[in-house]
């Protein structure tokens, strides 16, 4: 049994997050992490809220509540829609927790104590009638760039050119659009990443089998210009963690808080204590996730992540790590992916364009959108959500050939043999061939999900669904019970195994479908069919069944085209 510990990149509080954010971290983690678990694995698998900073403050004023209030809240509905996707965290955490605040300050504190904070004094831009410094988003102006004139301080949306809120021309507060602006000096904190410059790439340089998209991100940003640039980390920002040098003050600092690229990544950790105390353990169990002096260097650490996200992840957050000189755990094993576009554009949370986590769950159940999500995840390019696509998905494999099949099996049994599964004949040639092709698959379907191949074990999932399907069709029970019914009877047993085989399959991807298969063969026997002769001998004759609900319904023309027009718009 291996330890293997899970973080999904975590989600920005404001607002709802779009099926694209969905498949690019939190849905394929939960899909690795149900596999290990499936595999008698100790498995944590943590995510949380990203609640700070300016995104976080501005959408708080935009609904007119104070900024602790909207983040609680908000945390609510993304944990509940979470639970609405069957995301198996061991805890969804919140990155403005107490927890959280203690360790940002203790890394802050051994980063300073090892020589790797430089305090610098720079000019920003400060709101007399505001009375507070604009940082970031808080400034708007034109694009001195390209002339667009609603460019944010941190970033021209338009021509997408990096700013700095002093670059801005005509600039204006965000708050209250004054324009009584001037530029103050203020002090603020950097990390010299440029010193761990050499210990990153030669740890990068060790990870040789992580994805190319995952070293090429790390190695660009390594290498961009004049190389690898110290980091502000702290804001003259209201809402955030108070800068402190662990638990002292820290003189010149008052009144700031941490930036929030540099506490975020750190609530991994912190989100795995806060489980420790929301399960009345101590700090012992989860520093054992943690810790390599307290337990963990037998743990696996595997992080999931939009590729946007990898420079924080292969450069920042492990200066971090490593800066403070402890004993921290490094990520092993770094998947990225690209981006799930939308219909001819771009998913967008800004404009509100495309299907929404609480949208997508109001027309259909979750195992609908997992099975289309993971089965085409943007693993070596980009991929596109097609309404067209995500129809045809949906019938074929999920109505005709798996729901098909536990119907047609399981209501054929009950007419001809009743409730339990039929003692009568032996397994032939038929019913060999198939379960020795099965072995060979789901050898290299369990490869593929060690391996987070997502696409490629969807695919072997989807053709052990497929033999299954063309061994009914060739062993013909319907015709074989009027000439040889005893023959029927082994057919059906082994039909009746192999949906119980499915469901345990199946269960990462689309695990609601699973348990139905389960429970109505009447079991509860989860275990991986590594030796697939036994586990297709699982349900001994006389052993109870039923017939299931429906497993999947088809979705019609009308349904889809519905669909289209009502997401084609912008959410308001
Ligand atoms: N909130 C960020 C995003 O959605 C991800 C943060 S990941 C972490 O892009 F490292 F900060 F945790
Ligand atoms: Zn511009």
């Amino acid at each position: 049994m291996a330890r293997i510990l899970i973080t999904s990149a975590i989600p920005y509080i404001n607002g709802i997050k779009h099926l694209g954010n969905l498949v690019g971290s939190q849905l394929p983690a939960d899909l690795f992490a149900r596999f290990n678990r499936a595999m008698g694995h100790e498995v944590m698998f943590i995510c949380a809220t990203d609640e700070h900073g300016t995104p976080a403050e501005l959408a708080a004023a935009k609904a007119g509540k104070p900024v602790e209030a909207y983040c609680a809240e908000m945390h609510a509905v993304q944990a509940e829609i979470a639970k609405g996707f069957r995301l198996s965290f061991d805890h969804f955490g919140r990155s403005s927790s107490q927890r959280n605040h203690r360790l940002t300050q203790h890394f802050a504190g051994k980063l300073a104590e090892n020589g790797l904070i430089a305090e610098v004094s720079e000019k920003q831009v400060f709101s007399i009638d505001d009375n507070r410094f604009l940082p970031d988003r808080y400034i708007t102006g034109t694009c001195p760039n390209c002339g667009y004139e609603a460019a944010r301080g941190d970033q021209c949306e338009n021509c997408t050119k990096q700013l700095d809120p002093t670059d801005l021309i005509n600039p204006r507060s965000s708050i209250s659009g004054s324009t009584n602006l001037e530029v103050r000096e203020t002090k603020h904190l950097y990390l010299k990443q440029r010193a761990l410059r050499d210990k990153l790439e030669a740890w990068i340089d060790s990870k040789k089998d992580w994805p190319i998209l995952t070293t090429s991100i790390a190695k660009k940003w390594l290498n961009d210009g004049d190389g690898l640039q110290d980091r502000g980390i702290t804001r003259d920002l209201y809402w955030g963690i108070p800068v402190k040098k662990g638990d002292q003050p820290w003189p010149g600092m008052e009144g700031k808080v941490f930036y929030v690229w540099f506490d975020a990544p750190i609530e991994y950790i912190a989100g795995t204590a806060e489980w420790a105390d929301a399960n009345g353990q101590d700090d012992a169990a989860w520093e054992r996730w943690w810790r390599t002096d307290k337990g963990a260097s037998d743990v696996t650490y595997y992080q999931f992540m939009g590729k946007d996200n990898v420079p924080f992840h292969t450069l920042s957050f492990p200066a971090t790590i490593l800066g403070s000189g402890e004993p921290w755990k490094l990520v092993d094993y770094l998947k990225s992916f690209n981006y799930l576009n939308y219909d001819g554009g771009q998913f967008s949370t800004s404009q509100g364009r495309g299907v929404f986590m609480d949208q997508a769950l109001s027309i259909l159940p979750s195992d609908y959108w997992r099975w289309w999500l993971l089965s085409h995840a943007p693993e070596s390019s980009d991929s596109e959500f097609t309404w067209e696509n995500f129809q045809t998905s949906v019938n074929k494999d999920l109505a005709d050939v798996l729901g098909n099949l536990v119907s047609r099996v399981t209501k054929f049994a009950v007419s001809k043999f009743g409730t339990d599964v039929p003692a009568g004949g032996h397994f032939g040639p038929l019913e060999t061939a198939l379960i020795a092709d099965l072995g060979a698959r789901i050898a290299d379907y369990t490869k593929f999900m060690s391996e987070m191949e997502v696409r490629k074990a969807a695919s072997e999932l989807r053709a052990i669904w497929v033999i299954g399907n063309e061994y009914l069709q060739q062993a013909a029970p319907w015709s074989v019970v009027k000439t040889d019914p005893e023959q029927a009877q082994a057919i059906i047993r082994l039909a009746l195994n192999l949906i119980r085989v499915y469901a345990v399959l199946s269960a990462p991807f689309i695990p609601d479908a699973s348990a139905t298969m389960m429970k109505a063969v009447g079991s509860d026997d989860w275990t991986w069919p590594a030796d697939i002769s036994a586990a297709m001998r699982t349900l001994p004759a006389g052993h109870a069944f039923e017939v299931p609900e429906n497993l999947f319904r088809k979705i019609t023309d009308e349904e889809r085209a519905d669909w289209q027009t009502r997401f084609s718009g912008v959410r308001s």
